[in-house]
Protein backbone atom coordinates (compact mmCIF):
# COMPACT_ATOMS: atom_id res chain seq x y z
CA UNK A 1 0.00 0.00 0.00
CA UNK A 2 1.25 3.14 -1.20
CA UNK A 3 0.45 6.70 1.32
CA UNK A 4 1.70 9.80 0.35
CA UNK A 5 4.72 11.70 0.50
CA UNK A 6 4.92 14.81 2.03
CA UNK A 7 6.89 17.66 3.34
CA UNK A 8 5.96 19.84 4.71
CA UNK A 9 7.47 23.52 5.99
CA UNK A 10 6.32 25.27 9.02
CA UNK A 11 7.66 28.90 9.15
CA UNK A 12 6.21 29.55 12.54
CA UNK A 13 6.22 33.23 13.15
CA UNK A 14 9.10 33.95 10.57
CA UNK A 15 9.37 36.08 7.50
CA UNK A 16 7.99 39.27 6.50
CA UNK A 17 5.45 39.61 3.36
CA UNK A 18 7.84 40.12 0.92
CA UNK A 19 10.23 37.29 2.19
CA UNK A 20 7.34 35.37 2.63
CA UNK A 21 5.92 36.03 -1.13
CA UNK A 22 9.63 35.27 -2.39
CA UNK A 23 10.49 31.80 -0.72
CA UNK A 24 7.07 30.52 -1.28
CA UNK A 25 7.72 31.75 -5.33
CA UNK A 26 11.11 30.26 -4.83
CA UNK A 27 9.49 26.53 -4.08
CA UNK A 28 6.61 26.80 -6.10
CA UNK A 29 8.88 27.11 -9.59
CA UNK A 30 11.57 24.53 -7.83
CA UNK A 31 12.42 21.31 -9.78
CA UNK A 32 10.26 19.29 -7.43
CA UNK A 33 9.57 15.49 -6.87
CA UNK A 34 6.52 15.12 -8.49
CA UNK A 35 5.23 12.41 -6.07
CA UNK A 36 5.97 14.57 -3.15
CA UNK A 37 2.78 16.83 -1.74
CA UNK A 38 4.68 20.08 -0.82
CA UNK A 39 2.74 21.79 2.07
CA UNK A 40 3.70 25.41 3.21
CA UNK A 41 2.24 26.23 6.48
CA UNK A 42 2.72 30.25 6.82
CA UNK A 43 1.53 33.02 8.83
CA UNK A 44 -1.98 33.98 8.29
CA UNK A 45 -1.13 37.68 7.34
CA UNK A 46 0.56 35.63 3.89
CA UNK A 47 -1.80 33.11 2.92
CA UNK A 48 -4.30 35.73 0.49
CA UNK A 49 -0.85 37.01 -1.05
CA UNK A 50 1.29 34.23 -1.53
CA UNK A 51 -2.21 32.56 -3.14
CA UNK A 52 -2.23 35.46 -5.44
CA UNK A 53 1.35 34.91 -6.49
CA UNK A 54 1.76 31.10 -7.07
CA UNK A 55 0.74 29.20 -9.83
CA UNK A 56 -2.14 26.77 -9.08
CA UNK A 57 -0.06 24.46 -11.66
CA UNK A 58 3.03 24.73 -9.35
CA UNK A 59 1.07 22.15 -6.60
CA UNK A 60 2.32 24.19 -3.54
CA UNK A 61 -0.40 23.88 -1.05
CA UNK A 62 -1.24 26.13 2.06
CA UNK A 63 -1.85 25.46 5.33
CA UNK A 64 -2.16 28.03 8.55
CA UNK A 65 -0.89 26.81 11.90
CA UNK A 66 -3.75 26.83 14.35
CA UNK A 67 -7.14 27.43 14.13
CA UNK A 68 -9.90 28.37 16.57
CA UNK A 69 -12.71 26.16 17.65
CA UNK A 70 -15.16 27.83 17.31
CA UNK A 71 -16.56 28.93 14.06
CA UNK A 72 -17.58 32.75 14.29
CA UNK A 73 -18.46 34.62 17.56
CA UNK A 74 -16.82 36.92 20.10
CA UNK A 75 -13.22 36.04 19.83
CA UNK A 76 -10.76 38.72 19.45
CA UNK A 77 -7.31 38.11 17.31
CA UNK A 78 -8.99 34.43 16.86
CA UNK A 79 -9.19 33.08 13.29
CA UNK A 80 -11.76 30.16 12.41
CA UNK A 81 -11.33 27.33 10.38
CA UNK A 82 -14.76 28.33 8.33
CA UNK A 83 -12.61 31.70 7.21
CA UNK A 84 -9.73 29.35 6.52
CA UNK A 85 -11.84 27.24 4.24
CA UNK A 86 -13.82 30.35 2.86
CA UNK A 87 -10.18 31.22 1.43
CA UNK A 88 -9.81 27.79 0.08
CA UNK A 89 -6.78 26.97 2.25
CA UNK A 90 -6.53 22.82 2.14
CA UNK A 91 -4.92 22.49 5.30
CA UNK A 92 -3.88 23.36 8.96
CA UNK A 93 -1.63 22.40 11.71
CA UNK A 94 -3.06 21.31 14.87
CA UNK A 95 -1.75 20.09 18.20
CA UNK A 96 1.85 21.31 17.72
CA UNK A 97 3.81 21.42 20.74
CA UNK A 98 4.50 24.79 20.62
CA UNK A 99 0.91 25.83 21.07
CA UNK A 100 0.64 23.38 23.27
CA UNK A 101 3.05 24.73 25.78
CA UNK A 102 2.82 28.35 24.90
CA UNK A 103 -1.04 28.53 24.73
CA UNK A 104 -2.07 25.91 26.74
CA UNK A 105 -3.81 23.79 24.19
CA UNK A 106 -4.59 20.61 26.12
CA UNK A 107 -6.31 17.15 24.42
CA UNK A 108 -9.56 18.11 25.12
CA UNK A 109 -9.35 21.72 23.35
CA UNK A 110 -7.58 19.72 20.42
CA UNK A 111 -10.73 17.42 20.47
CA UNK A 112 -12.96 20.17 20.08
CA UNK A 113 -10.26 21.87 17.30
CA UNK A 114 -10.41 18.95 15.07
CA UNK A 115 -14.00 18.63 15.11
CA UNK A 116 -14.53 22.62 13.74
CA UNK A 117 -11.39 22.09 11.20
CA UNK A 118 -13.43 18.72 10.13
CA UNK A 119 -16.34 20.08 9.84
CA UNK A 120 -15.77 23.49 7.86
CA UNK A 121 -13.95 21.38 5.52
CA UNK A 122 -10.07 21.39 6.15
CA UNK A 123 -7.53 18.63 6.48
CA UNK A 124 -5.62 18.42 9.43
CA UNK A 125 -1.76 17.79 10.04
CA UNK A 126 -2.10 16.33 13.38
CA UNK A 127 0.93 16.54 15.96
CA UNK A 128 1.96 14.71 18.55
CA UNK A 129 5.13 14.03 20.51
CA UNK A 130 6.62 13.74 24.08
CA UNK A 131 9.08 16.02 25.97
CA UNK A 132 12.68 15.18 27.06
CA UNK A 133 11.75 13.98 30.86
CA UNK A 134 8.96 11.61 29.34
CA UNK A 135 11.20 10.04 26.80
CA UNK A 136 13.96 9.47 29.36
CA UNK A 137 11.53 8.05 31.60
CA UNK A 138 10.53 5.28 29.39
CA UNK A 139 6.90 6.51 28.89
CA UNK A 140 6.91 8.23 24.99
CA UNK A 141 4.80 5.43 23.69
CA UNK A 142 2.08 5.65 26.40
CA UNK A 143 1.99 9.53 26.18
CA UNK A 144 1.56 10.06 22.32
CA UNK A 145 -0.69 6.93 22.86
CA UNK A 146 -3.03 9.33 25.18
CA UNK A 147 -2.67 12.27 23.20
CA UNK A 148 -3.99 10.41 20.25
CA UNK A 149 -6.95 8.84 22.34
CA UNK A 150 -7.82 11.83 24.13
CA UNK A 151 -8.56 14.47 20.77
CA UNK A 152 -7.41 12.66 17.79
CA UNK A 153 -9.13 9.16 18.39
CA UNK A 154 -12.55 11.23 19.00
CA UNK A 155 -13.47 11.61 15.05
CA UNK A 156 -15.16 9.30 13.18
CA UNK A 157 -13.24 6.61 10.82
CA UNK A 158 -15.09 8.24 7.26
CA UNK A 159 -13.12 11.51 8.32
CA UNK A 160 -9.19 10.10 8.83
CA UNK A 161 -9.27 10.34 4.77
CA UNK A 162 -8.40 14.13 6.14
CA UNK A 163 -5.69 13.45 8.96
CA UNK A 164 -1.69 13.57 8.33
CA UNK A 165 -0.37 12.34 11.23
CA UNK A 166 2.99 14.26 12.84
CA UNK A 167 5.41 12.67 15.17
CA UNK A 168 7.79 16.02 16.70
CA UNK A 169 9.48 14.82 19.86
CA UNK A 170 9.24 18.29 22.10
CA UNK A 171 13.21 17.79 22.63
CA UNK A 172 14.28 17.12 18.65
CA UNK A 173 12.73 20.80 17.73
CA UNK A 174 14.59 23.31 17.04
CA UNK A 175 17.69 22.05 18.87
CA UNK A 176 19.48 20.60 15.93
CA UNK A 177 19.00 17.43 17.77
CA UNK A 178 17.19 15.13 15.76
CA UNK A 179 15.37 11.41 16.75
CA UNK A 180 17.59 8.32 14.87
CA UNK A 181 15.94 7.22 12.23
CA UNK A 182 15.51 4.16 14.15
CA UNK A 183 13.78 6.14 17.12
CA UNK A 184 11.53 7.55 14.61
CA UNK A 185 10.90 4.59 12.98
CA UNK A 186 10.29 2.84 16.19
CA UNK A 187 7.27 5.55 17.30
CA UNK A 188 5.77 5.43 13.59
CA UNK A 189 5.25 1.78 13.94
CA UNK A 190 3.59 2.46 17.10
CA UNK A 191 1.18 4.72 16.03
CA UNK A 192 0.40 3.11 12.81
CA UNK A 193 -0.41 -0.14 15.21
CA UNK A 194 -2.54 2.51 17.36
CA UNK A 195 -4.21 3.52 14.26
CA UNK A 196 -4.75 -0.21 12.65
CA UNK A 197 -6.11 -1.31 16.44
CA UNK A 198 -8.90 2.32 16.45
CA UNK A 199 -9.85 2.30 12.89
CA UNK A 200 -8.80 -1.27 11.02
CA UNK A 201 -5.68 -2.14 8.88
CA UNK A 202 -7.23 0.10 5.97
CA UNK A 203 -6.94 3.53 7.71
CA UNK A 204 -3.44 2.20 9.56
CA UNK A 205 -2.05 1.93 5.96
CA UNK A 206 -3.52 4.62 4.17
CA UNK A 207 -2.42 7.76 6.73
CA UNK A 208 0.78 8.84 6.03
CA UNK A 209 2.65 10.06 9.44
CA UNK A 210 5.48 12.81 9.03
CA UNK A 211 8.31 12.96 10.94
CA UNK A 212 9.35 16.47 12.53
CA UNK A 213 12.20 17.82 14.64
CA UNK A 214 15.21 19.46 13.43
CA UNK A 215 15.00 17.83 9.53
CA UNK A 216 17.76 18.68 7.63
CA UNK A 217 18.94 18.75 4.01
CA UNK A 218 21.25 16.39 5.29
CA UNK A 219 19.22 14.03 7.39
CA UNK A 220 15.97 14.08 5.91
CA UNK A 221 17.06 11.05 3.71
CA UNK A 222 18.08 8.33 6.56
CA UNK A 223 15.00 9.48 8.32
CA UNK A 224 12.17 9.28 5.28
CA UNK A 225 13.79 6.17 4.25
CA UNK A 226 12.09 3.75 7.60
CA UNK A 227 9.28 2.34 7.10
CA UNK A 228 6.42 3.93 8.07
CA UNK A 229 7.85 7.58 7.90
CA UNK A 230 5.86 9.17 5.18
CA UNK A 231 7.61 12.53 5.14
CA UNK A 232 8.47 15.31 7.66
CA UNK A 233 6.98 18.36 9.15
CA UNK A 234 9.88 21.05 8.75
CA UNK A 235 10.56 23.96 10.85
CA UNK A 236 13.52 25.82 10.66
CA UNK A 237 14.79 23.80 7.53
CA UNK A 238 11.93 24.84 5.63
CA UNK A 239 12.87 29.13 5.77
CA UNK A 240 15.44 28.25 3.24
CA UNK A 241 14.23 27.47 -0.08
CA UNK A 242 17.07 25.80 -1.15
CA UNK A 243 17.05 23.66 1.52
CA UNK A 244 13.25 23.05 1.99
CA UNK A 245 13.97 21.78 -1.49
CA UNK A 246 16.73 19.39 -1.19
CA UNK A 247 14.20 18.10 1.75
CA UNK A 248 11.54 17.62 -0.55
CA UNK A 249 13.56 15.97 -3.11
CA UNK A 250 14.77 13.74 -0.12
CA UNK A 251 12.50 10.63 -0.66
P1 LIG B 1 12.34 22.25 13.44
O1 LIG B 1 10.77 22.42 13.79
O2 LIG B 1 12.42 21.57 12.12
O3 LIG B 1 12.88 23.63 13.44
O4 LIG B 1 12.92 21.38 14.54
C1 LIG B 1 9.84 21.41 13.48
C2 LIG B 1 8.47 21.84 13.88
O5 LIG B 1 8.31 22.46 14.93
O6 LIG B 1 7.48 21.57 13.17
Amino acid sequence: MSRKKIAAGNWKMNTQINEGIALAKYIADAERDKGVITILAVPFTHIYAIQKKIKSSSKVLLAAQNCHHKTSGAFTGEISPVMLAGMKVPYVILGHSERREYNYEDNALLALKLRAALNSGLKVIFCCGESLNIRKAGNHLHHVQLQLQESLFQIEVREMKHITIAYEPIWAIGTGETASPAQAQEMHEAIRAMLKQKYGKGVAEKTSILYGGSVKGNNAKSIFSQQDVDGGLVGGASLSGEEFVSIINSF
